[in-house]
């Protein structure tokens, strides 16, 4: 619990932090590290906190999110979208995701995503972020000065005004799930359907009576598919990572199909899948993830995104060359990303003060290599490098083994692994039915450690 000492200890080294973003990554960057005696600055291009998790009914004018000189639109969520991970998983370590008693709110364990809005604002709320953001800020440039400080390009929304502002270091929260990652298919441009990405799907509405290929089988896939097939004719799941044979009816739909990957799309129309089987589509919604994405930085070309392997980053956070004065926060994927952002933050906060010693450049630079070369061996591609799934608690605990604080509780390894195994075999009901009460039980004696800020009306 190192950091209830830390006011004692002030640091030695007071920095000038830019964050760039204000979601939950940008937000818990900006406490930890202001509580390590920082002066920070987040800029934000939105009109409030909260990032991804802002619902919005607009989307794009290319549904395909292609065209790079489009509007932007930063949230992915749709209307009808429930958390993944039950609550007590998500929240911050000191600030526990628990349902209020009184009413107010959406007291569900899986809530949908407005709770999850709420929780960020009561965060930034009680830790007083707020105050330390610059709303409808864009940060539009980010480079290195000849003193290695940085100069921080930023233009405010509405009026186009302008901004050069220089920093010690520079804090990369910016999200990653705005920029489209699209399925390639054969034939696709001589198919005269509409295609979609999940990113511009709102509402199943549009859908109606219609004919669905929908691409992909992430968490997003597997909502979206059957929030569709409520008003559609037909939903036809195309998914890599099936069998090239699999013709499935899903279970407890008489209008869903899961399919083997397309084979090829036809210019009158019809989608030819690997099992053999065709269909005459009027829409392909490709629900096939995103690219990480960093227009505003510049590097000289130092960090890269190369098949979305961001790089090259000592542990996900560093560029070794430009440690601890450039850092990312929330890049990892198949993570619990609350607590994850928290600890990286943790650290890069302690780097930042020389509290926390970093190895050398050098040593850094090696470790990243033997990273790549491991998963190269492994056969693991590099838009790969990110995934966590494997091993997130190592990553999690280690983080802490740097800050010196306390690694993940065993309550939160366990629910992990229910929710995930639940929601795998049954993504119909996981949300509604469980059995880890006994692990809920264990989270709330854990929650009731820290102080009963305002976590629930009868604490
Ligand atoms: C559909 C979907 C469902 C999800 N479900 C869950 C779930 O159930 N549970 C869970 O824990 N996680 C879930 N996630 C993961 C989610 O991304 C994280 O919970 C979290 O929101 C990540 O926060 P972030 O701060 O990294 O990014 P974001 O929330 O995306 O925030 C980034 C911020 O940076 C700002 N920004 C970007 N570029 C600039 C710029 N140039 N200048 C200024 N500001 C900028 C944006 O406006 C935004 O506010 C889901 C994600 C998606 C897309
Ligand atoms: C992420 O990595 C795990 C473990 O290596 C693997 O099983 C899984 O398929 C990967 N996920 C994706 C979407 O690639």
């Amino acid at each position: 619990m190192t950091q209830l000492n830390l006011p004692t200890m002030f640091p030695i080294h007071s920095r000038h932090v830019a964050v760039i973003g204000a979601g939950a990554a940008g937000l818990v960057a900006a406490r930890e590290i202001r509580r390590e005696g920082h002066k920070v600055v987040v800029l934000e291009k939105n009109d409030q906190i909260g990032g991804t998790w802002i619902y919005t009914d607009r989307v794009e004018s290319d549904p395909l999110g292609l065209d790079p000189k489009r509007p932007v639109i930063h949230s992915s969520i749709y209307g009808s979208l429930r958390t993944n991970l039950p609550r007590e998983l998500m929240g911050f370590k000191d600030y526990p995701f628990v349902s209020r008693n009184d009413g107010s709110g959406d007291p569900r364990r899986f809530p949908g995503h407005t709770e999850v809005l709420k929780y960020l604002k009561e965060f930034a709320r009680e830790f007083g972020i707020e105050e330390m953001v610059r709303f409808e800020t864009e940060v539009v440039n980010v480079g290195l000065m000849d003193n290695n400080k940085w100069k921080v390009r930023s233009k405010k929304i509405n009026n186009k005004d302008s901004f050069d502002d220089i920093y010690d270091a520079v804090v990369v929260c910016n999200g990653h799930y705005s920029q489209p990652r699209i399925a390639e298919i054969p034939g696709i441009d001589s198919w005269p359907g509409k295609q979609i990405h999940s990113h511009n799907y709102r509402t199943p509405e549009h859908y109606r009576d219609q004919v669905i290929v929908l691409i992909g089988s992430s968490a997003s896939a597997v909502d979206i598919c059957r929030d569709i097939a409520g008003v559609a004719r037909e939903v036809h799941v195309a998914s890599r990572s099936v069998a090239d044979g699999t013709y499935e009816k899903q279970p407890g739909y008489d209008n869903m199909w899961l399919h083997s990957m397309i084979e090829i799309a036809l210019k009158d129309g019809t989608v030819v899948f690997r099992n053999g089987n065709m269909v005459l589509a009027d829409v392909i919604l490709h629900c096939t993830g995103y690219k990480y994405h960093f227009p505003f930085l510049d590097t000289s070309g130092y960090v890269t995104v190369d098949d979305n392997r961001v790089g090259p980053l000592y542990k996900h956070v560093f560029p070794p060359g430009l440690a601890p004065w450039l850092s990312f926060v929330g890049l990892p994927w198949k993570v619990i990303p609350f607590p994850m952002c928290e600890l990286q933050s943790k650290w890069i906060a302690g780097a930042l003060s020389g509290r926390i010693l970093l190895p050398s450049q050098e040593e850094m630079m090696e470790d990243t290599k033997a990273f790549y070369s491991t998963l190269e061996a492994s056969g693991i591609p590099k838009r790969y490098t990110h995934n966590l799934s494997d091993y997130q608690f190592d990553y999690d605990n280690w983080l802490a083994g740097q800050c010196g604080c306390e690694g993940v509780e065993e309550w939160r390894i366990l629910m992990y692994l229910a929710a995930s195994s639940s929601r795998r075999t049954r993504p119909e009901t996981y949300r509604d039915e469980w059995e880890d009460d006994h692990l809920i039980l264990q989270a709330q004696e854990d929650f009731n450690k820290y102080p009963p800020m305002k976590i629930s009306s009868n604490s």
